[in-house]
């Protein structure tokens, strides 16, 4: 009995740590992307069901490629949202199209609020991602190839090929994944993480700080 009870305990624990965004409560809620919103909801308000007509669910977002010359590091994400495609608004899923030129990196970063599946139409990468105890599962993806990336964890996207660009489509596990670049995140937050921090952490010293600041464009 007792190791039963400590298995539900478990399960439900297990249950509520993967849940992705609440379910909705009807059929769809079309984003209001009108409403001056003076309060606050989780999502974006909808508009009134009957007014809801077919083209609130379909987008052109992701059928043209990024530019990527404008990156430094030679990516693009286009991703699908409440503007683009309103009636995905509260069903707890984005997609993203993400074009990688020759050599190209989308470096390592981490998605706060979803898993994400990735498939390979176009090019070789180079994906992976580190679990919480700093293990790295990369994989080469050919053309066709998935892979996911677990949420919350880091993970990157190398084109492989120094010519020839790279697309990949992505699914999401809510509507507001977030993004956070490992990079960003410590050497060009606003304000600034004190130097001395950054000294310690990175076991580097203030001009190794400064370097790595600039470089990143911070
Ligand atoms: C991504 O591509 C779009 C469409 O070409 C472009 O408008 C946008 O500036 C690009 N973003 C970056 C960060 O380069
Ligand atoms: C990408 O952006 C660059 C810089 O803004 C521009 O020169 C180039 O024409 C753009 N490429 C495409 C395909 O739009």
């Amino acid at each position: 009995m007792r190791t039963c009870h400590l298995l539900l305990y478990f399960f439900v624990i297990f249950v509520i740590r993967v849940k992705s965004d609440p379910d909705p409560l009807q059929d769809y809620c079309i984003a209001d992307t009108q409403s001056s919103q003076s309060f606050f909801v989780n999502g974006a308000p909808c508009i009134n069901p009957a007014n809801a007509i077919a083209s609130h669910f379909t987008t052109s977002a992701l059928s043209k490629p990024g530019n990527t010359t404008t990156n430094p590091l030679g990516f693009n994400v286009t991703l699908t949202n409440i503007r683009n495609l309103p009636g995905m608004n509260t069903l707890g899923l984005t997609m993203a199209r993400v074009d990688i030129a020759g050599n190209g990196l989308v470096p390592p970063h981490t998605h706060p609020r979803a898993s994400e599946v990735t498939i390979l139409i176009k090019g070789s990468l180079l994906v992976g991602f580190v679990d919480t105890s700093n293990r790295l599962f990369t994989q080469q993806l050919r053309e066709g190839d998935s892979f996911v990336f677990p949420k919350g964890l880091i993970h990157f996207l190398y084109n492989l090929d120094s010519k020839a660009s790279a697309t990949a489509i992505s699914g999401l596990t809510s509507q507001n994944p977030g993004a956070q670049l490992a990079s960003a995140a410590t050497f060009t937050t606003k304000p600034n993480i004190p130097d001395e921090v950054l000294k310690k952490a990175f076991q580097i010293n203030g001009q190794d700080v400064s370097r790595i600041r600039k470089n990143l464009g911070g």
